[in-house]
């Protein structure tokens, strides 16, 4: 498996393009499910859950291909509406195709996804929401089997916004005739990305004055071409990384928007940024960093996604601060890693408090998931001497071409296998 030799120390200067946002291509790539038509996706970032996300659309009969950032996905033959449980393990997010089948065959059987390391992640949400169509939901030796004789369209409240039941119940509702009013939904920029898709496609998606989204399904569905927005969590993660090493950095192509709570948190924190109308350029500033207290919640508070990267900051910030997750049960894998850099780090169930260090030093560190291994790459980065990352995977799932947007800032980050490479 791969790792990740870092340098600590190096000024970084330049430019840093933000990619396609990986949280929004993987459920607009699920929605081609929904259509027999031509569809193409630009802008799509070659990550390790895009490639999941492919091998699941050609698994279930899709043709599929992947060029330069354009995926084109085209019918081959009918599609299937079973799928199979490895690869449904490799990324919880393939159950968002849930939706789609049931609408197109009033019936599918999906692998129930696991828990991962941020916990549980249960999906009665989506579940509840498929009944309140109409459905039938058994779980029977680790599938959902959904099967419904007609699908109605629904007023349905989810108990939580949750990100993925918000969208495979857009999808499913998007091909059942009728309004479909769904309350206490996600606000998630990469939901807007998906609501324009499934508009494109036909569906009539808007939300209301009371912030409801109402969706007026139809018999059939569009293919349709569209660009995915700029991610987010990429680009606020190199905004973090910049502010942490210190650096000149400047993340282009990015929606800043999307960031304005961490624009607002490395304000406060002393981090001087100039915000322009597609880019952020995060300044060098030699006065202390600030501790400051968040609190992730659901958009447009702070992202959860981001939480493991600020933790690396405010461990070299000159005072206490803390972190309140209220999203996951279990997002402080990147703590103890850090307190084995230098960090004082302490967390008890949803909170962390860090205590800022003077410095942190290298050490042999893995990363568990992907936003805790993009945290453990900021602290590298900062150390004296040198951190090897393992099971460097986890960030290659949500992270293209790391190293590389890294050394072309002027830091000295080396991938290798030590199975296979001589190092
Ligand atoms: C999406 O996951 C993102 N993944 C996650 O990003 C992100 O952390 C999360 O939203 C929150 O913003 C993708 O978009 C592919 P949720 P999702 O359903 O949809 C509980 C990353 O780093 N819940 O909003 O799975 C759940 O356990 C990844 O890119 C239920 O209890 O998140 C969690 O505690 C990590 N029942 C909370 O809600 C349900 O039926 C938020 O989950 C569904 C969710």
């Amino acid at each position: 498996m791969d790792r990740f030799l870092v340098e600590g120390g190096r000024k970084l200067k330049g430019t840093v393009k933000a990619g396609g946002s990986k949280n929004a291509c993987l459920p607009i790539l699920v929605a081609s499910l929904l259509t027999d038509e031509p569809f193409v996706l630009h802008r799509v970032p070659n990550l390790r859950d895009v490639r999941t996300t492919l091998k699941i659309l050609t698994a279930l009969g899709k043709k599929v291909t992947f060029q330069d950032g354009t995926v084109t996905i085209t019918a081959d033959g009918a599609l299937k509406n079973t799928l199979p449980y490895e690869l449904v393990k490799q990324m919880r997010a393939s159950f968002w195709v849930a939706g789609p089948l049931l609408a197109r065959f009033r019936e599918a059987v999906i692998p129930l996804p696991g828990g991962c390391a941020l916990g549980a992640r249960p999906v009665d949400i989506h579940l509840k929401g498929f009944e309140r169509f109409g459905a039938a939901c058994q779980t029977e030796s680790g599938n959902v089997i959904l099967s419904a004789d007609k699908l109605e369209p629904a007023k349905i409240t989810l108990r939580f916004p949750s990100v993925g039941a918000t969208q495979n119940l857009m999808m499913c509702a998007a091909l059942i005739p009728g309004e479909t009013v769904l309350e206490n939904v996600a606000k998630e920029p990469e939901i807007d990305d998906v609501t324009a898709v499934l508009n494109k496609m036909g569906a009539e998606i808007f939300t209301d004055d009371k912030g409801r989204l109402v969706i007026r399904g139809q018999h059939t569905l569009h293919g349709t071409e569209h660009t995915v927005v700029a991610d987010r969590i990429e680009s606020g993660s190199y905004m973090i990384l910049s502010a942490a090493v210190r650096g000149d950095v400047r993340v282009e192509d990015c929606v800043p928007e999307h960031n304005s709570i961490l624009l607002e948190c490395l304000q406060e924190a002393g981090v001087p940024l100039e915000v322009g109308p597609d880019y952020v350029h995060v300044k060098p500033y030699d006065t202390p960093l600030k501790p400051t207290r968040i609190k992730t919640a659901p958009y447009p508070g702070f992202a959860t996604d981001l939480q493991p990267q600020w933790m690396a900051l405010m461990a070299l910030a000159d005072g206490a601060a803390e972190i309140d997750e209220t999203i996951f049960e279990n997002r402080f894998m990147a703590a103890p890693e850090l307190v084995r850099m230098g960090a004082d780090i302490v967390t008890e169930k949803t909170l962390a408090r860090i205590n800022g260090v003077k410095e942190l030093s290298g050490a042999h560190v893995m990363a568990s998931d992907l936003r805790g291994g993009f945290a453990l790459l900021i602290a590298g980065l900062c150390a004296k001497g040198t951190t090897e990352i393992e099971r460097v995977y986890h960030i290659d799932r949500g992270y293209e071409d790391p190293e590389g947007k890294l050394n072309a800032l002027g830091a000295k980050v080396t991938r290798y296998n030590p199975d296979k490479d001589e190092f």
